[in-house]
């Protein structure tokens, strides 16, 4: 195995502080290098704001086939010339909502008709809701965003990503979810109980990280490896939005959205992740899942999550 995908064990603190702008400044002097060129095509959401937006130019700038699916079409259409301009291979748009799960469909439908295989999926739109709100469709929104419609993207794209040959999914989760054990009793109730912003949206990724690790050997049998990263803490919109307190005692060790989305970048760019699947990254190198038993959900759990997201998520 690569050394780079076998997780690191850190300290707590250690771990934590590799979360900041001065841990990326460490990691980033043992990283190879940035020499990439591409021609793959690549899914990228959430494409606007913050990592996403700094990815999306990376990406571009290494020559990349942008598909961008991005919820503001004002902000797509600006990003779309300078993703041109920058030296995208070319650059597509689709417009969604995907809080929404029938906008995560039509974009499904979208690229099914483009019919263009998919080499590298990032499911990297994202928000932290600190008010409990329910999307049209009635679905508690964190976890309509941060769960389903990625999980959707996967099943439904999934013949376009196994028509590339060799293909990968990179799903964004978050440090946060370090804090929860996984309770599908609380997504059974929509979180309705006593509603936390923070704990659901880590709830939510921690399940998102669940089902990549449930879903990667069969999907690797299937040439389709799915990874997950978390970027660490990067002054981003989203950021600066949700989580004002915390921004301002932290404004000063945070990382840039580019440090941020380095990993990001490496993932869906560098041959060395060919054939690797089922890691969590944070700077290019493997992390673990959990840093206490206290967060390792229990089995019955896991298989609940399971169910839900199937009945939830039908394509
Ligand atoms: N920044 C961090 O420190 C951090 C840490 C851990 C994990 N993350 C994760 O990293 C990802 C990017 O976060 P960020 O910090 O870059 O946040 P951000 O600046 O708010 O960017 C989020 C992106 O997602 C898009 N988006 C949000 N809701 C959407 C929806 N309903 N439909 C379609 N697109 C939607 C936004 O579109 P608009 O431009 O239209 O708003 C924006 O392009 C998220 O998954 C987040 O959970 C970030």
């Amino acid at each position: 195995m690569s050394t780079f995908a076998k997780p690191v064990r850190k300290s707590l603190i250690g771990e934590i502080w590799d979360f900041t702008g001065p841990g990326y400044r460490r990691a980033r002097k043992r990283f190879a290098g940035n020499e990439w060129s591409t021609d793959k095509h690549i899914v990228l959401t959430g494409a606007t704001s913050g990592l996403g937006l700094s990815a999306a130019k990376s990406l571009a700038a290494i020559g990349a086939k942008l598909t961008l699916v991005v919820r503001d079409a004002t902000k797509g259409r600006a990003l779309q010339q300078e993703c041109e301009s920058l030296g995208a291979r070319c650059c597509r748009l689709i417009i969604a909502d995907l809080a929404l799960l029938e906008d995560t469909r039509r974009v499904i439908d979208t690229l099914f008709v483009q019919d263009e295989p998919i080499d590298v999926l990032i499911n990297n739109a994202g928000a932290l809701f600190n008010i409990r709100a329910e999307t049209i469709e009635g679905i508690e929104q964190s976890t309509s965003l941060l769960l389903l419609s990625p999980v959707m993207l996967m099943q439904g794209l999934k013949p376009l990503l196994q028509a590339a040959g060799s293909a990968r999914v990179v799903n964004i989760v978050s440090g946060g979810m370090y804090t929860q054990r996984l309770s599908m009793s609380w997504f059974r109730s929509g979180f309705a109980h006593r509603y936390d912003g923070p704990a659901v949206y880590a709830q939510a990724k921690r399940a998102l990280a669940i089902i990549t690790q449930e879903w990667h050997e069969e999907w690797a049998k299937q040439g389709v490896f799915l990874n997950t990263m978390h970027p660490g803490w990067a002054d981003t919109p989203g950021v600066q939005s949700a989580l004002p307190t915390f921004r301002r005692f932290t404004q000063w060790i945070l990382r840039s959205p580019e440090e941020g989305a380095d990993t990001m970048v490496w993932m869906a760019a560098d041959s060395s992740l060919d054939g690797i699947s089922g890691c969590l990254f944070l700077d290019r190198q493997a992390r673990r899942y959990y840093l206490s038993k206290k967060t390792q959900e229990r089995p019955t759990d896991r298989r609940a999550l399971l169910s839900f997201v199937d009945e939830c998520v039908s394509y």
